[in-house]
């Protein structure tokens, strides 16, 4: 199933992406969206295919552990594949140590939900960046994750869940705020950070 739509050039450019032979240096901004489009929409086929494939065959706990064990697992063999830091966010936060935003993503976020606001679709929701942080200079992407109804099943609200899931989501995550969402609404983003190498300094 696929929801992120692509525009056609972010396709073309990935095609020109750099390759493991180019120096980090010589990537363009454009490549670096480009690249991080690429990989967002990696993690994001890898993940719904998983959760999917649990969900449809109705095994709840199958479905959890995806979401538990195998998305940290996808996302940290892409991290280590590409030297980048490749994680998700939530609006609202079902496992503080993963999935909380940095201030940087909170403020991504919320300009995000304001762009919902003005009617623009959960699709098109992309930010990029270059960050400085003391020295360093990083590339820093965002792309938003939108709820759909195969997400209500474990972020819906609590008391529509079925009473296993609802069982093992609260024992495991005691400080759980990531239910109450409703089909449509941003539930959080991907999120990448290419460090940028000294060469890029003006
Ligand atoms: C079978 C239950 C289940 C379903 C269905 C599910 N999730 Fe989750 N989701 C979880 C669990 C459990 C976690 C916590 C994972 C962890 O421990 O890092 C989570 C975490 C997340 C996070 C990371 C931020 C946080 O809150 O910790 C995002 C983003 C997210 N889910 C999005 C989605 C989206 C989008 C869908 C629908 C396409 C979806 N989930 C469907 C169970 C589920």
């Amino acid at each position: 199933m696929k929801y992120f739509a692509i525009p056609l050039t972010a396709l073309l450019a990935v095609s020109a992406a750099p390759t493991a032979q180019t120096a980090e240096s010589d990537f363009t901004f454009e490549q670096r969206i480009a690249a991080a489009e690429a990989v967002t929409s990696e993690l994001f086929d890898e993940l719904s295919g998983r959760l999917n494939s649990a969900l449809s065959e109705g095994d709840h706990s199958a479905a959890i552990r995806v979401c538990r064990d195998e998305a940290p697992a996808i996302k940290t063999r892409l991290s280590l594949e590409h030297g980048w830091h490749i994680s998700r966010v939530g609006t609202r936060v079902r496992n503080p140590l993963l999935g909380t935003p940095d201030p940087w993503e909170r403020s991504v976020l919320d300009d995000f939900e304001r762009r919902i606001g003005t009617g623009e679709p959960i699709t098109d929701l992309t930010h990029a960046e270059v960050v400085e942080a003391g020295e360093k200079r990083y590339f820093r992407y965002m792309r938003g994750i939108g709820v759909q109804s195969n997400c209500l099943a474990c972020h819906g609200a609590r008391e529509q869940m079925d009473a296993p899931v609802r069982r093992i989501l609260e024992e495991r995550y005691p400080h759980d705020r990531a239910f109450g969402y409703e089909v449509g609404e941003l539930r959080g983003a991907f999120t990448v950070i290419q460090p940028m190498p000294e060469a890029e300094r003006e």
